[in-house]
């Protein structure tokens, strides 16, 4: 029997793991995020199962490798939070490459029509018994031009969805995708082109920010720019004077460049003391949910299926094909 220490543990996630649950791993749920501090609650663990907003930095990768945590399991598609060259031949990661590519489009595409039919005003009039439509006028999305930085699977979902609606649809990604409906166009011809640009690509070293100052004054004015992907691929500040300015017409994030410590928690009864954060949900323009793309139940299922049959492999001693490596 091997003992799974899953740390960031949600009610839903006990729900779905329970439902794939198996007589030779037996796993202890923690609320609590791995991180420096809680990394000592998977010592007498064979492995640890992680989330995205995990820190699993060398300090915490030195410890597990010293209480002999043989893998972490992501239950999840990015490991950017992850120092890879620390755990490069020291301790396996695995992870979910795909479950649902279409909960995250579905919600991509929620964000923007919520956004441009203004749906998320006229919820809280109507609740207020105001019937105006003043302020709520938006604009077809048919022969619009949607840009997608990013052409996996996800970037290909949603590209699907913007199909039926009749748009007109760009694409960047140094990979061309055989099963990409749109058009596959330069970087900066899709700044220049796109009334909606939606973020789908990893974050890495590389693309950090890859939404900025430079960036947006390149894009048409009025553009709407949503964020599925990872928070730190937008400059905030670059968005927010975007915003402000007009520059950027309106904004949908799923994600958030410092959501570690706010998302997917209960704070109404705090005060939120990240200054960038607050000015963001005060914008009518801008909204925000807390990296909720992929909770459907086809996604959770999906997860905590391959989640087993990751540990399982490699408990197994095999290879395991959603093994991450260095590179
Ligand atoms: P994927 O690996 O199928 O596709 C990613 C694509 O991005 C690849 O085609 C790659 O070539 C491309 N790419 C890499 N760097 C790029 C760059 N600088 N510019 C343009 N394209 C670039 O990944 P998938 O499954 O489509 O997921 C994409 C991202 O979505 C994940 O990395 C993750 O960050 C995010 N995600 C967000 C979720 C949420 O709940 N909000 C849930 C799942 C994933």
């Amino acid at each position: 029997m091997k003992t799974i220490a899953f740390f960031d543990a949600k009610p839903y996630d006990k729900a779905s793991f329970r439902q794939f649950s198996h007589e030779d791993i037996n796993i202890r749920f923690f609320e609590n995020r791995l991180n420096r501090d809680t990394v000592s609650m998977a010592a007498c663990c064979d492995g640890v199962c992680a989330f995205v907003n995990d820190s699993i930095d060398k300090y915490v990768i030195d410890k597990l490798c010293e209480y002999g945590v043989g893998v972490i399991a992501m239950r999840c598609a990015g490991y950017n939070n992850i120092d890879l060259k620390s755990a490069n031949g020291r301790i396996t990661i695995l992870r979910v490459p795909s479950y649902s590519p279409h909960a995250i489009a579905e919600h991509t595409m929620g964000m923007i029509l919520t956004l441009n039919r203004k749906l998320h005003k006229a919820y809280i009039r109507t609740r207020d018994h105001n019937f105006s439509l003043e302020g709520l006028c938006g604009f077809d999305l048919f022969e619009k031009t949607v840009g997608i930085i990013g052409t996996g699977k996800i970037g290909c979902a949603f590209a699907d969805i913007c199909k039926g609606f009749g748009m007109n649809i760009l694409g960047f990604d140094p990979y061309e995708n055989k099963n990409f409906c749109g058009e596959y166009t330069t970087f900066d011809n899709l700044l220049k082109n796109s009334d909606i640009i939606s973020l789908h690509c990893p974050l890495t070293k590389e693309n950090k920010d890859i939404i900025n100052k430079d960036t947006v004054s390149k894009m048409k004015k009025g553009v709407y720019i949503i964020n599925t992907s990872r928070g730190k691929l937008v400059d905030t500040d670059a968005l927010i004077e975007g915003i402000k300015s007009g520059q950027v017409g309106a904004s949908g994030l799923d994600v958030y460049e410092e959501e570690t410590s706010v998302f997917f928690e209960d704070k109404s009864d705090e005060i939120i003391y990240d200054d960038r954060l607050v000015n963001l949900i005060s914008l009518p323009n801008v909204l925000i949910t807390s990296h909720q793309a992929f909770l459907t139940r086809e996604a959770l299922k999906g997860i905590a299926q391959t989640t087993m049959e990751n540990l399982l492999t490699f408990f197994d001693g095999k290879e395991c094909r959603n093994e991450v490596t260095a590179g």
